[in-house]
């Protein structure tokens, strides 16, 4: 029997990378799944190759009448909502004498306020349903301490963390559950860019950077998006309703070493 079967979902930033697997596997769980991205090109791309069960929304996370149209369009076209993924990010790296307003501003736009309005616009759907639901936040170990050169984006990762913990402990009394997932390095796309910030601060090589951080994986290798699906199926199952306002590290051991 698969786990979601019958529920639907909205996933930020799931054009690409993470948010991708996650579609997918929702989906060969028997859920139907809403491709939230700014990026509509792409989201549809993978909307048609995921095939029956995804669609593709256009989502900006830093523009309010963006989120509150795509939340509408999705409760339309899938009968409403019962599971959120808060996935859509960027990175940004830079020493702290050379960060400027703008890129903090960027970024906390998307990473954090765009989180924060997203769960509410969601959440307010949810509890004028009155059928609960599940909410997901993408953390990252970035968020469980700052980095030397990774200041605005550790702090972006710590205030999820900290959004899940509030949020998570406010909307149990409506049945929703938010809690959060830490990974440590994923590959994909979203690594050539932070590759290309540590070649640049840390005169690397191309890939240098990448290949380092995989071996220092306790695991012995950088994760892939498919090694965090379980968790995000299990967090929006039935099987989490007692689990609130957590943070699970996912990461092959990275942040306990
Ligand atoms: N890849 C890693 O190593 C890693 C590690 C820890 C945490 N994470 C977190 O996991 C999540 C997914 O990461 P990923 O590697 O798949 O990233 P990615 O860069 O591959 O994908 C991010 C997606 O978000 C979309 N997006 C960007 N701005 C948006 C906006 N304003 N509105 C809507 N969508 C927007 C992009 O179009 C893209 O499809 C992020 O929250 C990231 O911080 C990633």
């Amino acid at each position: 029997m698969p786990r979601l079967d019958g529920k639907t979902a909205v996933i930020t930033g799931a054009a690409r990378g993470i948010g991708r697997a996650f579609a997918e596997a929702y989906v060969r769980e028997g859920a139907r799944v809403a491709i939230a991205d700014v990026d509509i090109e792409r989201a549809k791309n993978s909307a048609r190759e995921i095939g029956d069960g995804a669609i593709a929304v256009k989502m900006d996370v830093t523009r309010q009448e963006s989120i509150d149209a795509a939340v509408a369009e999705t409760v339309s076209r899938l009968g409403g909502i019962d599971i959120l993924i808060n996935n859509a990010a960027i990175f940004t790296a830079a020493p702290i004498v050379e960060i400027e307003r703008a890129d903090y501003e960027r970024v906390f736009s998307i990473n954090v306020a765009g989180t924060l309005f997203t769960m509410q616009a969601v959440a307010r759907h949810m509890i004028e349903r009155g059928k609960g639901g599940k909410i997901i936040n993408m953390a990252s170990q970035a968020g469980r301490r700052g980095e030397p050169l990774v200041a605005v984006y550790c702090a972006t990762k710590a205030a999820v963390i900290s959004l899940t913990q509030s949020a998570g402990l406010n909307l149990i009394r409506h049945g929703i559950n938010v809690n959060a997932i830490a990974p440590g390095v994923v590959d994909g796309e979203h690594w050539e860019g932070v590759d290309a910030f540590f070649a640049k601060y840390e005169n690397k090589k191309p890939g240098q950077k990448k290949r380092e951080v995989g071996e220092a994986v306790p695991f012995g290798r950088m994760g892939t998006a498919d090694d965090l699906t379980g968790m995000a199926v299990f967090l929006a199952s039935q099987e989490a309703d007692y689990i609130v306002a957590q943070t699970y590290n996912v990461d092959g051991g990275q942040w306990m070493s």
